[in-house]
């Protein structure tokens, strides 16, 4: 593992096990990042338990206080801005934010699918994994990705599977998805940027393991 501690922010709508994932790394010695802020779209969000625990700045910005997506999305990259982030780590957060050019590849979101299966608008939650059973799929999984303007759109970065089985109900998958495949693809992700191996050109990225 590299000693350079990249700077991220979290940002955060609901129960934050994402999040609490990506402490429970750092503070195990198994994740080179270090969290400068955790912004929540609302007061409600759950997860802001674990940043409180782990004494992680909070920043509470809700949509409702703005009068465009513009004025938002600038709230929030202003603050991340001046948090001196590299990387901005979306787990769980559920309002749309426009990515300012400053910020292109500099955003990452994990999706509880293999995009481009069960994405999109209105695909998150027990919804994913609801359609994914509906579908009579046998694998499932996650992806991570940078975010770009269009809903679970931006380009690959990770693709973790796990098997769907007979007897799944949304939230067996759900569990599966989450603690087999998200839960070591996303801190492996951050490792990789971390440790400066991740490329992107066009939609195409390379991950160089050296
Ligand atoms: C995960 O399923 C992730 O794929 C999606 O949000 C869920 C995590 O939310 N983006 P949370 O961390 O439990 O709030």
């Amino acid at each position: 593992m590299s000693a350079r501690k990249l700077p991220i922010a979290v940002l955060i709508s609901g129960t934050g096990r994402s999040l609490k994932n990506l402490i429970d790394k750092i503070n195990a010695g198994e994740l080179d990042a270090d969290i400068r802020v955790v912004i929540a779209s609302t007061s409600r969000a759950k997860g802001l338990q674990y940043a409180e625990k782990a004494r992680i700045p909070i920043e509470i910005i809700e949509r409702t206080g703005f009068n465009s997506a513009d004025d938002f999305s600038k709230a929030v990259f202003d603050r991340c801005s001046e948090a001196g982030v590299d990387y901005v780590i979306m787990a769980g957060y559920l309002q749309l934010l426009p990515i300012p050019e400053s910020f292109n590849n500099k955003v990452v979101n994990i999706h509880p699918s293999l995009i481009p299966s069960f994405c999109g608008k209105g695909f998150y939650g027990h919804r994913v994994h609801e359609a994914a059973l509906d579908y009579g799929v046998k694998v499932s999984g996650c992806t991570v990705h940078f975010v770009n303007n269009k809903y679970d759109n931006g380009p690959v970065i990770l693709q973790k599977t796990v098997p769907v089985l007979d007897t799944d109900t949304a939230e067996t998958l759900n569990d599966r998805v989450f603690y087999e495949a998200e839960c070591v693809a996303y801190p492996e992700v951050i490792q990789l940027l971390a440790e400066g191996r991740v490329s992107v050109q066009g939609r195409r990225v390379t991950v160089n393991r050296g």
